[in-house]
């Protein structure tokens, strides 16, 4: 079950926007909105350039020469006719970035052409920039600890240790948030001089050498919550590893059966390697390259100014991955293939929508009467309890045929990821949940492609309305309470919330 959501807290909460509790029209008809939506973009092209000049005229003003703060101290790369490089070339934050990306490789660092040796070949650096996710980068004569803690990983030939330090990192994507990171274990990523190596007994001896680079990430901290599976998990390990194209092997720290089990077939996709199970399996592990950590692109998203097409990609993996009707020919090259071959299901009579529904709290007190209200409209209805126990492929193969999805606002929400582009996607947004709608899935949604339908309800429509007068300011003012931060949003609006739709309102179709 999913319970919980596991957003970040959000303190503030200043885009909550106001009248939470009146319909957005959005439908394909209401053409205004999109005249709107233009100005605002005209307004936005003019007003962005102009911001970013005067915030970097005061920047500039303030700090007259900047800091060099995208120059790593501690790290070095030894390029192949084995020289240090000097201190300038030290990597900086974006070389270290290519380097993760596949854009740049170490033998572009300059030196003389010479055959490049794996043995001769040694580096670390991580790129600690991001808001939620930090990632390392090592080349060389890579060994993995046998197990204990702390774990470590060795980086055996760099040419001189004089430059390097330990590099400590807990390979998850929650980096903001201190209390769930402290949960995940933390790598020591352990660089030792090939002069130190050669005289080193302890030198770990390789139980199974790869020749494929590796990839390190943490199966824990909120895994278990699909929202959380897809964000923290999934969608940032396909964003790292997608350039290898299955070769690559996945180390997985805080391993569970149960995520491997669940998404065994994507992973498949991922790596075509057993997954070692870090910190469990006691063999040493040999790679020539290795990636500690995940790439982190925002909220159920792929950027596609960094990765054009991806998210579409992604869903085609989802598709091959999950669905029954394995099409192997349509589904491979993209999108335009992916949309076309989802397209070519069986024509039916009627329109058909797939309602995923909660149990605890969120419930729609009057399932039957909306149900049959759909049927009325025209719709050829199907109602989800997305548990556990039902298997994805299933939820996969109702959303990925559908015309329009239904849920109430909540972690299910994650499988709109299913739904393929046109589709309509409604979200059914629960009293003093506005914001956390629009940034978690709303606008995820969009990106991907979804006709995004918001349908915020009436007071009269929450059980809240039977609890609370309609004076309170959980009734009245829920911005208000929004602000006294996430725990009190989500024990009021979250936890002891039920819906009763309004029929007559909520046939706007
Ligand atoms: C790099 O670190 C070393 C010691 O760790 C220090 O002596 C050196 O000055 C540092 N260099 C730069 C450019 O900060
Ligand atoms: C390294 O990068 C250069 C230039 O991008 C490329 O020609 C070369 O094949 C790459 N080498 C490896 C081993 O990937
Ligand atoms: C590459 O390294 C191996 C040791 O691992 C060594 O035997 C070999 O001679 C090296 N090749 C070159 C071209 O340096
Ligand atoms: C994360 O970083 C972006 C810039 O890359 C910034 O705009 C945003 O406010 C940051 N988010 C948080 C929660 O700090
Ligand atoms: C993974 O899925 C994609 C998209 O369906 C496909 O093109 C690719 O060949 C698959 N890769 C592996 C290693 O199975
Ligand atoms: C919401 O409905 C469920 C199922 O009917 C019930 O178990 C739960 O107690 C209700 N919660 C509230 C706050 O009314």
């Amino acid at each position: 079950m999913y319970p919980k959501l596991h957003h970040p807290p959000k303190p503030k909460n200043p885009s909550l926007p106001p009248g939470s509790t009146t319909v957005k029209h959005q439908s394909k008809r209401s053409l205004p909105l999109r005249y709107h939506i233009a100005v605002v973009l005209i307004l936005f092209m003019f007003l962005i350039p102009l911001l970013f000049f005067l915030a970097t005229t005061i920047f500039v003003t303030i700090f007259p020469s900047p800091p060099c703060f995208n120059s790593l101290n501690r790290s070095s790369f030894i390029n192949p006719s084995n020289e240090l490089l000097s201190e300038e070339k030290l990597i900086t934050v974006g070389f270290c970035r290519n380097l993760i990306d596949g854009a740049a490789n170490v033998s572009t660092l300059g030196g003389n052409g010479g055959e490049e040796n794996g043995s001769h070949v040694g580096g670390i650096c991580c790129d600690r920039t991001q808001n939620q996710t930090d990632i390392c980068y090592m080349k060389g004569d890579i060994r993995t600890g046998s197990g204990d803690k702390p774990l470590s990983i060795f980086l055996y030939n760099v040419y001189s240790r004089e430059h390097l330090a330990d590099e400590k990192i807990r390979p998850y994507t929650k980096k903001s948030e201190e209390s769930i990171m402290s949960t995940i274990d933390e790598l020591t990523l352990v660089p030792i001089s090939k002069n130190d190596a050669m005289v080193d007994n302890s030198r770990k001896k390789c139980d199974v050498r790869h020749e494929v680079p590796a990839v390190v990430l943490s199966a824990g901290g909120y895994t278990g919550n699909v929202y959380n599976d897809f964000n923290d998990g999934l969608i940032p390990l396909y964003l790292t590893t997608e350039r290898f194209k299955g070769e690559v092997v996945l180390l997985v720290l805080d391993h569970q059966s149960r995520w491997m089990s669940r998404y065994e077939n994507v992973i498949k996709n991922i790596s075509k390697y057993e997954i070692i199970k870090l910190g469990i399996d006691r063999r040493v592990y040999c790679f020539p390259e290795m990636i500690v950590g995940l790439k982190f692109h925002g909220e159920l998203s792929i950027d596609p100014q960094l990765m054009p097409n991806g998210i579409h990609n992604f869903q085609a993996l989802l598709y091959e991955s999950f669905g029954t009707t394995k099409t192997t020919t349509a589904v491979d090259k993209g999108s335009t293939e992916l949309r076309s071959s989802l397209h070519e299901v069986p024509r039916r009579q009627k329109p058909k929508l797939t309602m995923l529904i909660r149990k605890e709290s969120r419930v729609i007190l009057n399932l039957g009467k909306v149900t049959r209200l759909c049927k009325k409209i025209g719709f050829q209805v199907k109602i989800i309890t997305p548990e556990p126990d039902i298997p994805l492929s299933d939820i996969h193969n109702a959303l990925s045929t559908s015309d329009v999805m239904v849920a109430v606002h909540g972690t299910a929400m994650t499988h709109f990821m299913f739904v393929k582009p046109g589709s309509v996607l409604v979200q059914i947004v629960p009293l003093g949940l506005n914001w956390a709608a629009d940034e978690y899935y709303g606008q995820p949604a969009r990106k991907l492609g979804l006709e995004y339908v918001e349908y915020q309800i009436e007071r009269s429509e929450s059980s809240l309305s039977k609890k609370y007068g309609p004076q309170d300011s959980v009734i009245s003012n829920p911005k208000k309470i929004n602000r006294k931060g996430w725990d009190k949003t989500k024990n009021i609006y979250l936890g002891n919330q039920n819906i009763t739709l309004d029929v007559h309102r909520f046939d706007y179709w």
